[in-house]
């Protein structure tokens, strides 16, 4: 199984998360923004911040598919985690691309530019059993418009609203993109 790249776009850099990465993981996910549309529970802690952290990259060792830690290459500044999910979840749809940032970098396009170069990388080149990756599908709460405008700004469309057993209080918009060429 390949392990997780580093990969570079304009403004940023992808890369392995990191033992050390931790702390600057939760500030990110401790922030009331974040928590609020994550839909964190109080109890949420750099603990669960650090078994997030282990998950993927666990989850690249085990199935070649992860968030990366996202770095702002002008000052080496983590802004946050953004990247490929696949997790074993009933109802899951897919595999999922995704996008979390610290809010002081809301508003400039890296949520979009990091989760472009993850669907590249998807696209060209993730196997998954064996086989290229035809759809992507980002799992994304109805009142989320931010988390929807990046979709969009990335060509996906909705496909359905849903429940996922995970999270029974409220449908998930289920956003989707084919691999280009082959239709939405
Ligand atoms: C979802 C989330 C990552 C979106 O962040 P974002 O900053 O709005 O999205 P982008 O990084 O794509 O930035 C787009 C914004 O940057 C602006 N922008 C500024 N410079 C830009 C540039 N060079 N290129 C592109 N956009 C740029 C765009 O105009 C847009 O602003 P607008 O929202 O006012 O129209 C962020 O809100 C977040 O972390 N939310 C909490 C976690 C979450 O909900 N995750 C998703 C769960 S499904």
């Amino acid at each position: 199984m390949p392990a997780c790249p580093t990969l570079t776009t304009e403004r940023l850099v992808l890369r392995p998360f990191r033992d050390d990465d931790v702390d600057d993981l939760f500030a990110v996910l401790d922030t009331p923004e974040v928590r609020r549309w994550l839909h964190l529970p109080d109890r949420y802690g750099r603990d669960d911040a650090w078994h997030q952290m282990a998950m993927f990259v666990g989850q690249w060792a085990l199935r070649g598919t992860g968030n990366w830690a996202v770095e702002e290459r002008a000052t080496g500044a983590f802004v946050g985690r953004a990247g490929l999910h696949l997790p074993e979840r009933e109802g899951w749809p897919g595999l999922e691309v995704g996008w979390t940032l610290h809010p002081d970098h809301w508003g400039k396009g890296y949520a979009t530019e990091a989760g472009a170069e993850a669907m590249r990388y998807a696209f060209e080149e993730v196997r998954l059993e064996g086989s290229p990756v035809d759809r992507l599908y980002s799992c994304i709460l109805p009142d989320n418009v931010a988390s929807q405008a990046v979709a969009r700004r990335l060509g996906m469309e909705l496909l359905e609203e849903r429940v996922l057993p995970f999270f029974p209080s409220a449908p998930h918009g289920i956003w989707s993109r084919a691999r280009a060429g082959d239709g939405c």
